[in-house]
């Protein structure tokens, strides 16, 4: 393996711009070497903003002449699966942006497409990478809570739309709405958490009382409601999971509500309990740990080492590492594909009216 591995970003948005390139150039011996967008005057722009040395209009150019090690898919939901494909299909280890695909079918795709190109497929579930849910996660992985049993997952935007009438809000190219876009980081959360059991059943509903109002726009993305805009997915979602080992989880998502935003997960345990919850327990010490003494309950606060830099900084770095040493990352396809096939399965129980069986 080279000592220096180059990156090359598929899509030159909002994620590549933020996330993406910055997290590549926080880890020593990773270059950026090139970015592509359909959009081609996007790209030339963000290369030249961002000293990235070329600039391509699609990604199969880009791939045959850069021939990275590293490639980043950051396009919309849709485009997940052909350009993963493709890239590693041209020999780069993939890091894809969240959710995997549309489909679990296509997920499982990109799985086996990375297992025959020999190369690593992670997922853009960056908060895994957050200090205060890594120390949650030793919490749990310590046995603290006993037997665990019952999760309630939940991230809601109060008005937070992204993108209103661009690809965000058109299923044919996001494939969901709120659940798919940020319910997905906290189911990835909690299936981490649990040790990603096998879901047996799914009920869920979803409602769009905002989008199709053209209410509830969040402060990203287009800042105005564009005639004829397309508002087709959902702007809240609730679902009930069963897993194979008895435990349950309920989970809601927003991207608009009246009611307070926030993530809050918490894990239920025989012995404890552990709650991430940023906004009762504040920014600092945001997951506490419950239990009871002899003779008291007991609440005390994670405690977790902060580090510089950010959860995409964070995410890249492991990613990397464990290319270089031969390990698998820390999400893996399967897990990324996991995520999929639950929140597909939250769609199709609702479109249907009833419980969907795995
Ligand atoms: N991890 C996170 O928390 C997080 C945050 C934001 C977005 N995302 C994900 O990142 C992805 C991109 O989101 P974004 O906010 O950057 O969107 P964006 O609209 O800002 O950028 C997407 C870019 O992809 C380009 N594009 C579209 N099709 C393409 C193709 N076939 N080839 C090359 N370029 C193409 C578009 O022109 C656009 O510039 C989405 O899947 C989204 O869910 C993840």
């Amino acid at each position: 393996m080279p000592k220096t591995l180059r990156a090359a970003v598929i899509g030159a948005g909002g994620i590549a711009v933020h996330g993406h390139i910055p997290g590549y150039r926080s880890v020593p011996d990773v270059e950026v070497a090139a970015v592509c967008d359909t959009n081609f005057e996007r790209a030339r722009q963000v290369a030249r903003d961002m000293g990235i040395p070329n600039a391509y209009p699609d990604a199969a150019s880009m791939l045959a002449a850069v021939k990275p090690d590293l490639g980043s898919v950051c396009v919309p939901n849709v485009f997940h699966k052909p350009m993963t494909i493709t890239a590693l299909q041209a020999g780069a280890h993939v890091l894809c942006e969240k959710p995997m695909a549309l489909h679990y079918a296509d997920a499982l795709d990109m799985v086996q497409a990375a297992k025959t190109a020999g190369r690593s497929l992670t997922v853009g579930h960056h908060t895994r990478f957050y200090p205060p849910a890594a120390a949650m996660y030793d919490y749990i992985a310590s046995g603290k809570l006993g037997e665990l049993y019952y999760v309630k997952a939940s991230y809601l935007r109060r008005s937070g739309i992204p993108g209103y009438g661009s690809w965000f809000t058109n299923k044919d190219l996001a494939g969901g709405g709120a659940m798919l876009d940020i319910g997905c980081h906290i189911l990835d959360l909690a299936l981490w958490f649990l040790g990603h059991p096998r879901p047996l059943t799914v009920s869920a509903s979803t409602f769009a009382k905002f989008g199709p109002r053209a209410k509830g726009l969040g402060g990203w993305g287009a800042d105005h409601f564009p005639a004829g805009a397309r508002f087709d997915v959902d702007d809240l979602a609730t679902a009930f999971v069963r897993f194979e080992n008895g435990v349950t989880m309920t989970i809601d998502a927003s991207w608009a509500g009246h009611g307070t935003d926030g993530q809050r997960l918490q894990i239920f345990g025989t012995e404890g309990g552990v709650e991430l919850n940023d906004k009762a327990f504040g920014k600092e010490l945001p997951v506490h740990y419950f239990a009871e003494a002899a003779d008291a309950l007991t609440e005390e606060p994670v405690p977790y080492q902060a580090l510089p830099g950010s959860s995409y900084d964070h995410e890249i770095a492991a990613w990397v590492e464990g290319i270089r040493n031969g390990r698998p990352p820390l999400i893996t396809g399967e897990q990324g594909a996991a995520v999929v096939q639950i929140i597909e399965a939250m769609y199709l129980s609702a479109a249907a009216g009833k419980e969907v069986r795995l």
